[in-house]
Parts: C-alpha cells; structure tokens; sequence
C-alpha cells in the first residue's frame, strides 16, 4: 500500500483551474498499485498548460521528477516515441457533453468528453498501438456510458487484448480502468 501522494496545491490558487484529484484518480492509482513494479519512468502530457505546471508541482511535493509536455494527447511524442513506450496512462475527459464543449484548453478539458464521453479518448485510440513496445500496457480510465467493452472489441483489431483492471461505483459514475497489451 502507497501513501495518497500530496496533493494540497491543486486545484487553488494558481492551479484553480486544474482538475483536483477525485475518485477516478483514486481509482487510477489503486489499479496502478497493482501493477506498480511495471512503472518504473513516467512522462507525462496535458493540453492544458496549467495542469502541466501543477503536475511538476505535485511531482516535487512528492519527491520525483518529471518534465511533462504541453501537447494534445501525445502529439509532442511521435514519432519519436513509437513502439517505444513501455506504460501509457490516460485518464481522459469522459463525461458525456455537447460536442461543443470539447477541445477546451482549460478546465473544461477535464471532463468534456461529448458524445458517449468517447470524442476524446478516441482520438487516442488509434495511436496506442504504434506507441506501445512489444511488452508495453496501456490503462484508460472509463466510465459505462463511454461503453469500455465496446473499446475493448475495438482495440482487438489493432491487436491490442484488454480487461477491466478495476472497477467501482463513485456516486452516479460507475468507473473502470482498462489494461491494454500487444497480442
Ligand atoms: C479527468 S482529468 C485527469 C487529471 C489527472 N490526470 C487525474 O487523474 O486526476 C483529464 C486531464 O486530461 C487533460 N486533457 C484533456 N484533453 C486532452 C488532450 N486532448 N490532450 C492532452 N491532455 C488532455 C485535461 O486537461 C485534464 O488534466
């Protein structure tokens, strides 16, 4: 068992606008713990510039390192990355909204996942295979209106094999997270 990393400085202050850890993050962590030994080197992205500024903050108030990048999903990754990643994590916007109110650069982009909760992670999808090594994994975060079975088939024809690593029910959101590798 991990101690909950530190994480006061969000969401106030000059990271007001920055999504505060909540049960879909608590949920991300337990399913990580299980696989802890498997992460050894993170680095990480976010479209919004002042969750990038608050993700080096937490990661020194927790004692690591890390340089993350202000790019839309993993744009700022290839083709440099490809085949080259090991661990890729996404807990994506997934609440279904008006189409409208995806592509935001600020907090909105924490949750706006419109139709199904799907028109961001989807836009991932398709990339996880290229960017993955011959023994990397990839867990998304999900919740059941985006359909996690649904992309789990999806996924199968990229040659990716999934299962639920984790589920719970957290108020209205019955959350999952899927684990992903190269068959
Ligand atoms: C649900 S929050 C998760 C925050 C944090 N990783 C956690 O688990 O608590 C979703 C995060 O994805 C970021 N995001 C949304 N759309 C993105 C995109 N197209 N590219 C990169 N990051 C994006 C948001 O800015 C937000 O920080």
């Amino acid at each position: 068992m991990f101690s909950t990393p530190l994480s006061s400085h969000v969401g106030h202050g000059e990271f007001t606008d920055v999504y505060d850890p909540a049960e879909d993050t608590f949920l991300l962590m337990d399913a990580l713990e299980k696989d802890v030994n498997e992460i050894k080197k993170l680095s990480c992205t976010d479209i919004n510039p002042l969750a990038a500024a608050c993700s080096v903050e937490s990661a020194k108030s927790n004692g690591v390192n890390i340089q993350p990048i202000i790019t839309d999903l993993v744009t700022g990754l290839l083709p440099r990355l490809q085949n080259q990643v090991d661990v890729l994590i996404f807990n994506p916007p997934y609440v279904v909204t008006p189409s409208e109110e995806v592509g935001s650069h600020g907090i909105e982009a924490s949750w706006a996942g419109g139709e199904r909760g799907r028109e961001v992670m989807d836009r991932l999808l398709p990339q996880v295979s290229s960017l993955l090594s011959s023994h990397g994994f990839f867990y998304l975060v999900t919740i059941q209106e985006n359909n996690p079975e649904e992309i789990m088939q999806s996924l199968k024809s990229s040659s990716l094999q999934g299962t639920v690593l984790i589920s719970r029910q957290a108020g209205r959101e019955h959350l999952s997270v899927l684990k992903f590798w190269k068959t």
